[in-house]
């Protein structure tokens, strides 16, 4: 496991952009594995920006993303979809046929995570995926005592959970309680992985993530088991270290 740390949030950001820009020189048509949350936004400001200078292409990406939210239509402000359209999507060159995101609406929900687990399959696997931190650990919505060998799967979402991402809605209560997302064996899949966390709240879980043991409490530390696994973090995600 290699760690970065950097200065703050916006360093934090660049250096993820500049890692995600190297991979698509290397590979045009990479398959890209990419997380929600507030975290990466900064990451998506800067390779918006990369892009406008003509410094990346997105034509021949291929992306899927980590989860999304049961019950939240593609047009609801805080469903994935819409989060991944608005702040990076809409902004790209990325082909809409080359984007993936789980449908959270799927009338049948056991039929589109194996749908999803076998587009991923098809696309010949993850290459690069990014990843947010939970404050509890949790890598896509895999919450603790997940089990370690899953695939995309449906989720109940963690209390924890619930409660740090009631500030995007009105309430906790409007807070969907489950989602799809793929799992930790899909995550494990990807043949580099990079996470991404920033900021005091994260200190614990990215202490438990690096300290070396194995838990199904904190499911982040199964990355330690993982061969190319990149932790760009800034100084107060870093502190407990
Ligand atoms: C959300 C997402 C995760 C994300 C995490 C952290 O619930 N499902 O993929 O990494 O929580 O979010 P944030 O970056 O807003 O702290």
């Amino acid at each position: 496991m290699r760690i970065f740390i950097t200065e703050d949030y916006k360093d934090m950001s660049r250096k993820a952009a500049e890692m995600v820009a190297w991979e698509i020189k290397n590979k045009p048509n990479l398959v890209l594995g990419l997380a929600t949350g507030s975290t990466p936004l900064g990451m998506y400001g800067e390779l918006v920006e990369m892009y406008k200078k003509g410094i990346i292409d997105f034509s021949n990406v291929v992306s899927f993303n980590l989860d999304e939210y049961i019950g939240l239509p593609a047009d609801h402000e805080q469903s994935y979809h819409y989060y991944m359209h608005k702040n990076f999507f809409d902004h790209i060159n990325i082909k809409p046929e080359n984007i993936h995101i789980p449908d959270g609406c799927a009338e049948d929900l056991e039929e589109e995570c194996e749908k999803y687990e076998e587009a991923i399959r098809e696309a010949g696997g993850i290459d690069l995926q990014i990843l947010g931190l939970g404050v509890n650990g949790h890598i896509g919505f895999n919450e603790p005592d997940t089990n370690i060998d899953t695939k995309t799967h449906v989720v109940q979402l963690a209390k924890e959970t619930i409660e740090a991402n009631k500030r995007f809605f009105h309430s906790a209560d409007e807070v969907p309680r489950r989602a799809i997302t793929m799992g930790i064996g899909t995550i494990m899949k990807a043949k580099k992985i990079i996470l991404l966390a920033s900021g005091e709240n994260k200190a614990k879980a990215i202490r438990e993530t690096i300290k070396g043991y194995l838990t199904t409490n904190v499911p982040s530390t199964v990355l330690a088991l993982h061969p190319d696994v990149t932790l760009v973090i800034d100084r107060k995600a870093a502190s407990l270290i």
